[in-house]
């Protein structure tokens, strides 16, 4: 079996990510993570070499500019022959270049109801604040546009009266870990790119 080889995006703890190699330790899962790609040092890397997974660094003072940056990184994802790129928790705005090479095979997971609480990495405590009765994950297709691509599957949480940021967060990320592997494992299936 040919799996889908997965490049994933990190900024921070990587939980999202830590869910994707657990899935792939199913020799019938058909997907794998290949290369993991972090815009700073975190845990996430450090999660990666745990599994013996390529993983690199591209730190933004490293490069001329944003769109260096990212040029480097479609080249390092080409190199490792990345067919689908998932944004588990990366917190930078992917340049054009980058979306347009990968357009259709990059995917985000999000911590509400998208459309509701976009473009944020706040999107726990904006739901809290807002009072809002439920929320939840999104995974969409990442376009050029910030959470704005077509949603791919969401799950629902509900907003408990005496929800903390940090109880609210730990419940809506329980989800999003048994979601991105499902959607992952839909795409594998699936014919991509995903038409826009
Ligand atoms: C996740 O909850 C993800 O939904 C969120 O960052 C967290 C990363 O956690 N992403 C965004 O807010 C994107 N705007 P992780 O590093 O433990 O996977």
């Amino acid at each position: 079996m040919s799996r889908l080889r997965v490049g994933v995006l990190v900024s921070g703890r990587g939980s999202n990510l830590q869910a994707l190699i657990e899935a792939a330790k199913d020799p019938l899962y058909p997907a794998r993570v290949v290369i993991v790609c972090a815009n700073r040092d975190c845990a996430a890397l450090e999660l990666a070499k745990k599994a013996g997974v390529s993983r690199q660094l591209f730190r933004l003072a490293a490069f001329p500019d944003r769109l260096a940056r990212d040029q480097a990184m479609v080249k390092t994802m080409r190199l490792h022959g990345v067919e689908l790129v998932v944004c588990a928790g990366y917190d930078a705005i992917l340049e054009r270049t980058f979306t347009r090479e990968f357009a259709g095979r990059i995917i985000n997971i999000h911590p509400s109801l998208l459309p509701e609480f976009a473009g944020t990495m706040d999107a726990v405590t904006m739901a809290l604040e807002a009072g809002v009765a439920e929320t939840g994950c999104t995974v969409h297709v990442v376009t050029k546009d910030v959470d704005q691509g077509p949603i791919l599957a969401q799950r629902r949480v509900e907003v408990r009266p005496d929800d903390t940021v940090e109880s609210l967060r730990e419940r809506i990320q329980a989800e999003e870990h048994a979601l991105l592997p499902v959607v992952v494992k839909r795409l594998a299936g699936q014919p991509l790119p995903i038409s826009l």
